[in-house]
């Protein structure tokens, strides 16, 4: 009796699991759409397991946000084209990276992300890429988490966003000190016209990518490096910036001023003179301006009339006080 009902309960659970079908051994062949086929088990929520290392494996895919990101369109096998079946043959579909052929295309051509990688790998951020150096960033820390959630850089960021790009690590003094990097990076970009204007709300001026770029920042001693002073005349004359910029006027350092001041100390004084300069200026107007009021109208006249008028109000003032605290004295004490 036992064995019958094992048997009947064995044939129960093999229906129900091929009715719902996510347990059999499926295919997927490439060149039709299977997305929401992926999504049956990967849109699932909280669809994680823990590995042999004990870390949790999100293998969810949010389905709204995909579909709103930049790669919305794509189908799932354009990323992994080596997962045709399931049970998945991991070994044999390798890992996904931004520098992976895309199996897709933009306007009809073939599309991929190769040149953007390589540009990438050779900057100074590079390192990331390799594993070589955890502090810079990779590709996701400025699009977004993961592959599935990137949003449009150009359309969604506003010029703060971009700027906190670089903010974010390079106003980290001790991430900056331990790199070699000059940590007063953005201080002294604070300190410029550029960015006064966008904090005041302006947003049509440098932020750190303008100048630097996103995808191939490069010390300023490398000669293809946007800021190496042999390209400084292309940078600021970008189109939409300053056309015709000439080599004094982009050797004037708006851009980071500080940088300039330490290399040359002399500078730090001329600044000092030029606040004395502008205080002292400001304070002989002023005095001028009250001297000159003083022989219009008589100012010093003026005054004494305030304080007889002063005087007298404040007697009034105190007589009043004496008459109140007479009335409170009549009405409880008396
Ligand atoms: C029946 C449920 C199911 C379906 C359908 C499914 N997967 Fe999976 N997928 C899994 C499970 C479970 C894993 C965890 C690894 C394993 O056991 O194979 C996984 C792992 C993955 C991984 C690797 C994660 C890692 O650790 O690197 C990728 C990528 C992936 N699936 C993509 C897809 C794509 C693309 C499709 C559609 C063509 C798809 N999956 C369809 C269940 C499914
Ligand atoms: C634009 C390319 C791209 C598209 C489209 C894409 N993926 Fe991925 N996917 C990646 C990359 C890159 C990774 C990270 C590396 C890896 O684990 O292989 C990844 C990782 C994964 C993982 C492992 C867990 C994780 O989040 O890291 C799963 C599961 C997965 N993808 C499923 C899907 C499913 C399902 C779809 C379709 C809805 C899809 N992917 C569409 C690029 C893509
Ligand atoms: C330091 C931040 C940062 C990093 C790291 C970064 N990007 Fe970008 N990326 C940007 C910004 C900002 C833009 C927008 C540029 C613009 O508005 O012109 C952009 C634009 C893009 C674009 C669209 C425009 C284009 O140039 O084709 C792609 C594609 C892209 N990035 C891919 C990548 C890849 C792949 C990596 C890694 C190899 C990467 N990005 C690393 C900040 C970054
Ligand atoms: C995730 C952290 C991180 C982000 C985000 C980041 N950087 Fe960096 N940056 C670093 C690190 C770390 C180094 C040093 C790399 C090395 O060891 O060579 C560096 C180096 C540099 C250098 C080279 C300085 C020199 O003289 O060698 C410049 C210039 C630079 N970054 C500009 C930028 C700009 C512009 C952005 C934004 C588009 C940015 N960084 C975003 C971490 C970051
Ligand atoms: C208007 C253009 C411009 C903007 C905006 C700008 N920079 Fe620079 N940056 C330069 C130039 C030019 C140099 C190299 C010359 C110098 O030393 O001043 C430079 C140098 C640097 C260096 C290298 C310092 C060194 O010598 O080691 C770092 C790091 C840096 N910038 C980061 C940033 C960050 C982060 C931002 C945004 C907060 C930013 N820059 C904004 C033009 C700019």
């Amino acid at each position: 009796m036992q064995k019958v009902i094992t048997l009947i309960f064995f044939f129960l659970t093999l229906l129900v699991s091929a009715s719902a079908g996510i347990y059999q051994a499926q295919k997927f062949p490439l060149g039709v759409d299977n997305t929401q086929r992926c999504l049956r088990c990967h849109g699932m929520h909280n669809f994680t397991y823990v590995d042999s290392s004990k870390t949790l494996v999100n293998l969810t895919v949010d389905s709204t946000i995909f579909f709103s990101s930049v790669h919305g369109k794509l189908q799932c096998q354009s990323c992994h084209p080596g997962i045709t079946e399931y049970p998945h043959n991991l070994l044999a579909a390798g890992k996904t990276t931004c520098a992976s052929e895309c199996h897709a295309t933009k306007e009809g051509k073939p599309y991929d992300h190769k040149t953007v990688y390589e540009t990438f790998l050779h900057s100074v951020h590079g390192k990331s890429l390799t594993g070589k150096d955890p502090d810079a960033p990779t590709c996701l820390t400025c699009h977004g988490g993961s592959a599935h959630v990137v949003q449009p850089v150009k359309k969604v960021m506003k010029v703060d966003e971009k700027m906190a790009l670089c903010v974010s690590c390079h106003s980290n003094r001790e991430m900056m000190v331990k790199h070699k990097v000059d940590p007063n990076a953005v201080s002294s970009y604070e300190r410029s016209f550029h960015w006064k204007a966008i904090h005041y709300g302006y947003d049509k001026t440098a932020v750190c990518e303008n100048c630097h770029t996103s995808h191939s920042v490069l010390p300023p001693e490398n000669p293809y490096s946007t800021v190496n002073t042999a390209n400084l005349e292309k940078t600021c004359g970008q189109t939409n910036c300053h056309p015709g910029a000439k080599m004094n006027f982009a050797m004037s350092n708006a851009n980071h001023l500080e940088f300039m001041v330490e290399k040359k100390p002399v500078l730090r004084y001329e600044e000092k003179f030029f606040y004395v300069l502008t205080d002292g200026t400001l304070m002989m107007l002023a005095v001028g301006i009250v001297l000159d009021v003083q022989r219009k109208f008589g100012w010093i006249f003026l005054i004494k009339r305030l304080f007889v008028w002063l005087d007298r109000k404040t007697d009034q003032l105190g007589n009043m006080i004496v008459k109140v605290l007479k009335f409170i004295k009549k009405v409880l004490v008396d």
